[in-house]
């Protein structure tokens, strides 16, 4: 039975990747998921798999070296999958220190502890260990121009803290890499949207407040670009890097769906329209008269695009949800989770949305 060290996995892509796995290998692994339920990490994610014989929840902070060797001691771990981190680019806009205190400095932690459980005593490493860091498409900076992609070669040059932060975090594994020849991959992916995503980013957020006919907040001239890419989607992508891609490589994950900010706001109202019934008095509230303008974020980046050619070429992974399928099932999520939206999004999250709209 492989053994999984999931950091991060309360959040967002971590839990989706922790139900993933346990629908795909079932009894086969076991996953010791460890978060420090930041404001973004829920266990009422997991609600689900929490009873589990092949689950364990450990609340700890990846920057906290002791609480990260004891679990390393305490079980022969096979593969880490590194998702925790400060993922929000707006708060890194307004307080960056902890996303390098989390970022740079957990992924420190986290590479250590795996590098001392792991080697052996000629400094190779054991046999099939292997660390995957979950990583972004924001490393790469902007694109201007139509027909640009991010390719795995594209240099470096992250903007905001947020993405400057994980740029140093994807240095450290490299040269970990590098020097040791430690067992380990990344992988950068673009935009996910699903279900547990935290509203604070701009589908959840859209989502809610157009079902409660509040503003729907849109940075700048709503024309900025992303590529969006349905969670499962990437939680596939990344089992599959672990278990088939090459070692030491980098692997960009993307949906081939590049879409204007504005295009996404108005494709979620007409899909809300159509899915609330007649009788539902919400359907009145949804509308695009909500639709509103406010100042653009600084350093806003302007398009992302990322070619998955080389995950495709060499490990047969590629986008499978339509981004009109996607956004279905990701509305009918949050209409079956009200309560799961109601609470998270009471006590902080109102003094976040406060501070940072009005
Ligand atoms: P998220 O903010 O929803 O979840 C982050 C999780 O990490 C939370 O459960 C939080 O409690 C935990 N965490 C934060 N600081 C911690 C610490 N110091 N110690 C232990 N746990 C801590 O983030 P997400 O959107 O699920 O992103 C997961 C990873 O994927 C991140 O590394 C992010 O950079 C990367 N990523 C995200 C996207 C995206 O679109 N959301 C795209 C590409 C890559
Ligand atoms: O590209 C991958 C990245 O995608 C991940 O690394 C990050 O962790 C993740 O948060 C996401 O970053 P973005 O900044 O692209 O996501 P966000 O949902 O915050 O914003 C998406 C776009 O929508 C962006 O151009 C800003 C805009 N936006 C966002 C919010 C919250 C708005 O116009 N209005 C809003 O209220």
């Amino acid at each position: 039975m492989r053994t999984y060290l999931v950091t991060g996995g309360a959040g967002f892509i971590g839990s989706n990747y922790i139900h993933y796995m346990f629908r795909k290998y079932g009894d086969e692994i076991k996953i010791i998921n460890v978060d420090a339920l930041t404001y973004a990490g829920n266990l009422e994610n997991l609600k689900d798999i929490e009873d589990r014989d092949n689950y364990v929840f450990v609340k700890a902070d990846i920057t906290d070296k002791a609480a990260i060797a004891a679990i390393f001691a305490e079980n022969d771990i096979d593969r880490v999958v590194h998702f925790a981190a400060e993922s929000h680019v707006d708060r890194s806009i307004k307080n960056p220190e902890v996303f390098v205190q989390t970022n740079v400095l957990g992924t420190a932690v986290m590479l250590n502890c795996a590098k001392a459980a792991w080697e052996l005593p000629d400094g190779s490493f054991k046999e099939g260990k292997k660390f995957l860091h979950v990583s972004t498409d924001e490393v790469y900076g902007s694109l201007e121009n139509e027909g640009e992609y991010f390719y795995e070669t594209t240099p470096y040059d992250p903007h905001s803290p947020y993405s400057a932060s994980k740029a140093s975090s994807d240095m450290l594994v490299k040269a970990y890499m590098d020097t040791y020849k430690f067992p380990a991959n990344i992988t950068n992916c673009s935009n996910n949207y699903g279900p547990y995503q935290f509203p604070e980013k701009l589908i959840p957020l859209i989502i809610n407040n157009a079902l409660q006919g509040r503003n729907l907040p849109v940075y700048g001239d709503g024309k900025n670009v992303r590529d969006w890419l349905y969670v499962e989607d990437h939680a596939k992508a990344i089992d599959m890097v672990q278990e088939q891609g090459r070692l030491f490589e980098t692997y960009n994950i993307g949906g081939h769906n590049e879409k204007q900010n504005i295009e996404i706001i108005e494709i979620i109202i007409e899909t809300l329209q159509e899915q609330l019934s007649e009788d539902d008095p919400r359907k009145a509230l949804v509308s695009k008269d909500l639709i509103t303008y406010v100042a653009d974020r600084k350093g806003h980046d302007r398009r992302y695009a990322i070619a998955p050619d080389k995950i495709k070429a060499e490990i047969g992974w590629e986008p499978e949800t339509m981004f009109k399928e996607g956004i279905k099932k990701t509305i009918k999520w949050y209409f079956e989770h009200e309560d799961w939206m109601k609470n998270v999004t009471s006590g902080d999250y109102q003094n976040y949305y406060a501070e940072m709209y009005q």
